[in-house]
């Protein structure tokens, strides 16, 4: 006799997805909590270990660390042998959790979870009456920026997007000028700035906390070509005065982005580039299906990125613009040879290339 197969009620499916989604958010907080308290880190070096010896090796308090052990054991994230209740992290875990696993360290991506969490009173209210929230309302936003930044910029930068346009690293290495638009705390501009000596870089941002961190750390740095300023790139008026352009994660979520890409084309000297790190996805949200970030991406663009420009009176583009229309507002602010790429096994990023013409 042939068994009957099971007829799937798509009821009980969706409960379980649920279920699911639950626990994944559960597992999120925890992840983010053993990132910024270096558990992970603890554990990846350790031999498997009760609680207290993990807490003590972490210098945390046990009966938290237990805890948090349970929901990664529960979750499947920590190994656990019942018999001397010694906890493990397995390797290939380790892989994505750990400071060392940079840059595919997915624990530090989820601290964005929390960070959108502490706001959701603001957003409900802005679900509510529109507007949005300032980056102000955001309590660690541009630390964890700087961390996920560090990954998915900094981890390809010169291997990757460098590469995509080869005239811009001859510039850089001859010693032309550079800037950064919304350059957050600066990391990403301080490597170029070490790597190459000749070439004067500037970043701008309009945010005084991340600006006045990057502006320190290139002093302890020791770079004289390297310097930040507190500005507003919607209406900046630098004019033809850089060889080369970047923009990492900045466009979608200015006010005004179609008035920033007009005073970057602006800024640029005929023949200048423009490179730009922008969120991977299409602008319809029928073509994003299949994306496998897509919830989180639409997640982060409504709880933040969105809400920002909304706060300011800008429009809202958010972080889920799409490939396509970047593409359109790049090509409106007189850019030309436009090229979009994407890095294999990246999610996350598309990079575009655009140029002043001559
Ligand atoms: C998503 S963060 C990216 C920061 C940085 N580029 C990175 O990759 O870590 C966007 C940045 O753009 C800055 N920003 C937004 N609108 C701006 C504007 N009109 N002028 C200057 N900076 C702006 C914000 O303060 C924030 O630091």
């Amino acid at each position: 006799m042939v068994p009957q197969m099971m007829e799937a009620n798509p009821a009980e499916m969706f409960a379980g997805k649920m279920m699911d989604t639950l626990n994944g958010a559960a597992l999120a907080m925890m992840t983010s909590i053993g990132h910024r308290t270096g558990l992970f880190d603890t554990m990846a070096d350790m031999l498997p270990a009760t609680s207290k010896e993990i807490a003590e090796a972490a210098g945390l308090n046990e009966r938290y660390v237990r805890e948090w052990l349970g929901a990664m054991t529960t979750g499947g994230i920590v190994a656990y042998n019942p018999e001397g209740r010694r906890y493990m992290l397995p390797p290939e875990h380790a892989a994505f959790l750990t400071r060392a696993s940079a840059p595919n360290n997915i624990a530090a991506s989820m601290q964005f979870i929390a960070v959108l969490g502490a706001v959701e009173d603001g957003i409900v209210e802005c679900f509510r009456k529109g507007g949005g929230l300032p980056y102000s309302a955001y309590a660690r936003f541009h630390a964890v920026m700087a961390e996920e930044s560090a990954q998915t910029v900094g981890g390809k930068l010169f291997d990757f997007i460098l590469p995509l346009a080869p005239d811009v690293m001859r510039t850089l290495e001859a010693g032309g000028r550079a800037a950064d638009f919304g350059c957050g705390m600066g990391r990403t501009l301080r490597s170029l700035a070490e790597c190459y000596p000749r070439c004067e870089f500037t970043g701008f941002d309009f945010s005084p906390e991340p600006i006045a961190i990057a502006q320190r750390e290139a002093n302890m740095g020791g770079l004289p070509n390297l310097r930040f300023e507190l500005r507003d790139v919607a209406t900046m008026d630098l004019d033809e005065a850089l060889d080369v352009a970047f923009a990492f994660d900045s466009i979608h979520d200015q006010a005004h982005p179609q008035r920033m890409l007009a005073n970057v084309y602006r800024a640029l000297k005929p023949g200048g580039v423009f490179l730009i790190q922008e969120i991977q996805g299409h602008s319809h949200v029928h073509d994003n299906l299949n994306h496998p970030l897509a919830p989180f991406v639409y997640t982060v663009s409504c709880m933040h990125c969105m809400s920002v420009s909304l706060s300011q009176g800008g429009m809202g583009l958010g972080a889920a613009w799409g490939e396509e229309l970047a593409m359109q507002m790049l090509s409106a602010a007189g850019f030309t040879q436009i090229t979009r790429h994407r890095a294999q096994g990246d999610l996350q990023s598309t990079f575009f290339v655009a140029r002043k013409p001559q």
